[in-house]
């Protein structure tokens, strides 16, 4: 979950590694730290909080040095104070870590008792004293790295740094990412391909178990049983230019309002508006041959794939289920002969999603994907890769990926439909257009912002709000509490509309607020009466309908938000845009840190 950088470079180190870590706050934001070798010795800067408070310390305390190392913190173990940041050092070598290093305490104990001591409470010190006892017992840097890289379980990915050495860094992989970046008589370490984009495009993604020995001439590469091996160089797409806010005040405001265009291009790829057909990419799959599909994805990701169940069943007729990734992995669940398991991820780098496909792929499944970030680790483990182009999505709650993820599995919906003779031409016609016509709605469904940001001030002093759909909202509702919870941090549930009356009603009084989605369709009366027993309770309710669901559902409604329109399977794509506005607009009000909310990373890449 944190970030991870390494330069051996020719210029100032320090200044190039806050450069890729602001690429990499995304993983991460609790602390930042910089490490530099100077007249050969290890010399550090750290800070607890994001990483601008280092960039200060740094202004008024440079840190010199060509060759560094870098991090940004997402806690596991240990507070984020300044000394449980990264980088961890001896005075012989400097360490950042990803992940999570599971054994720590029995090797802690081993390595006091040895008259190591320790001063953090991090898992991420044992690997400073480790290296450190195999350098004492005179092993050299490359030696005791791969001794003490062995010692150590968990999924994590390091690198180190050595006094007395300023043309030699090691990384080493295990299950947390790690790429080499290849520069003119420089490399580097990333977490990912984005940090480095700077600096290159020439980057190698290390595979599990790798260890990898680099100096400005090139890297060595070693697998987990020390044989030196070729890795390809591949070249990256990541772009070098930072994204940026444009004319709005946060990256979830300026991704709520790209999506008209992001499902655009998204919905473009999966369809040939010419023949009015769904045209998936050349890694299709057979959905004759599928016997049942298993959708495996975290958070919003799994909100996703909880839409697209009620596509692939009404659509396609095809068995379906939905699973979160860190229940799914332990499960044990029965996978039948002939399924495929498809994940959904934004960063594709989702721990538990990744160790979900490794747990599909040995139960012998087909493995598809749906992925933001095209060359992430799952889009690389999978059969069939089916990417959102929603391009990079900064702020940590998801929308715009949402939204994407929206428009990809509904067109895999209508191929599986098509393909199982369960949709016939004159329907497939009739989806494309109204597919198409998608991101126009999705716009259309922006212009209720002046509304939504009323209601939000109202919210704002809400203490719990409920959230409540039946079908295809009641994933909707899910993603409405989930998204308010995370960036406003007032408590919220959603519940399918039809559960209300087994428990959560009890909750209800004039304090709480509502949130009623229910667009016109075969589901809007059966929601309407549950919205009925609210409104009885003195609930007060904020009714997300269309036109006629407005006309229809009678009086005594709080607040109301319209959106458009559209072909009933694709409401979704309309329902999340005033669930997201809700959230944004009520955060505003709150004050809260909108793009990077307390406790949370963008990338979850520990278990
Ligand atoms: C919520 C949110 C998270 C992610 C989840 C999965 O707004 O963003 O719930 O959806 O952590 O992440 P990815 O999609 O990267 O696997």
């Amino acid at each position: 979950m944190c970030g991870i950088v390494g330069i051996i470079g020719k210029e100032e180190a320090a200044p190039l590694i806050v450069e890729a870590l602001r690429r990499l706050e995304y993983r991460g934001y609790d602390s930042a730290g910089v490490a530099t070798l100077h007249d050969g010795l290890i010399d550090r800067r750290r800070a607890p909080g994001k990483l601008r408070n280092l960039g200060g310390i740094l202004a008024t305390d440079p840190l010199p040095g060509v060759i560094g190392i870098g991090h940004t913190r997402w806690a596991t173990h240990g507070a984020p104070t300044e000394s449980n940041a990264h980088p961890h050092a001896s005075d012989r070598v400097a360490v950042v870590h990803n992940g999570i290093i599971e054994n720590f305490r029995e090797l802690r104990d081993e390595l006091s008792a040895k008259g190591h001591a320790f001063v953090t409470e991090t898992d991420t010190e044992v690997t400073v004293h480790l290296v450190t006892e195999y350098l004492r017992q005179g092993l050299d840097p490359v030696a005791a790295a791969q001794k003490a890289v062995k010692r150590f379980e968990g999924a994590f990915a390091l690198v180190l740094m050595f006094r007395g050495d300023e043309d030699l860094l090691i990384g080493a992989r295990k299950g947390s990412p790690l790429a080499i970046g290849y520069g003119d008589g420089e490399m580097f370490f990333g977490s990912d391909a984005f940090a480095l984009a700077p600096f290159t495009n020439r980057v190698t993604y290390m595979e599990e178990g790798d260890l990898a020995v680099l100096r400005r001439s090139g890297a060595t590469v070693y697998t987990v049983n020390d044989v030196a091996v070729r890795r390809p160089i591949v070249i990256t797409q990541a772009g070098a230019a930072l994204v940026d806010k444009g004319n709005h005040r946060h990256f979830m405001a300026k991704e709520i309002y790209e999506q008209p265009e992001v499902l655009g291009h998204t919905v473009h790829a999966y369809v040939n508006a010419i023949t009015e057909t769904i045209a998936l990419p050349r890694t299709a799959i057979d959905w004759t041959a599928v016997s049942r599909l298993t959708m495996v994805a975290c958070g919003t990701a799994s909100l996703a794939t909880q839409v697209a169940q009620y596509w692939f069943e009404q659509l396609a007729r095809l068995p379906s289920g939905t699973d979160i990734a860190s229940e799914f992995r332990y499960r044990d669940a029965v996978l039948m002969e002939k399924g495929l398991a498809l994940f959904v991820s934004q960063s594709g780098e989702t721990a538990d999603t990744l160790a979900a496909l490794r747990h599909a792929r040995e139960n012998g499944q087909g493995i598809a994907s749906v992925v933001n970030v095209a060359e992430s680790s799952i889009a690389r483990d999978s059969d069939s890769v089916f990417p959102t182009h929603a391009g990079p999505e900064i702020g940590v709650a998801s929308t715009k990926a949402f939204m994407c993820q929206l428009g990809v599995l509904a067109s895999l919906a209508i191929s599986a439909g098509v393909a199982r003779g369960t949709i016939t031409r004159e329907r497939e016609i009739e989806l494309v257009r109204r597919l198409l016509e998608m991101p126009r709605l999705v716009g259309e469904a922006l212009h209720q912002e002046a509304i939504v940001a009323n209601i939000a001030q109202e919210l704002a002093k809400a203490r719990d709000v409920l959230f409540i759909g039946r079908g295809l909202a009641y994933p909707i509702a899910m993603e409405g509490a989930l998204k308010l919870k995370e960036i406003s941090y007032i408590h919220a549930e959603g519940y399918a509309a039809g559960e209300l009356k087994h428990g959560p009603i009890a909750l209800i009084d004039e304090n709480v607020p509502v949130i009623v989605i229910a667009p016109y369709d075969h589901l809007f009366e059966k929601t309407i009466s549950n919205m009925q027993e609210v409104m009885a309770r003195g609930g007060k309710v904020v009714l997300i309908s269309d036109r006629k669901g407005h006309d229809l559902s009678g009086d005594g409604v709080w607040m109301r938000i319209e959106i458009p329109e559209c072909e009933p399977a694709f409401q979704p794509m309309l329902t999340a845009v005033p669930i997201q506005l809700l959230a944004y607009y009520t955060a505003l009000a709150k004050g809260t840190d909108v793009d990077q909310p307390r406790n949370l990373a963008k990338s979850v890449t520990v278990e």
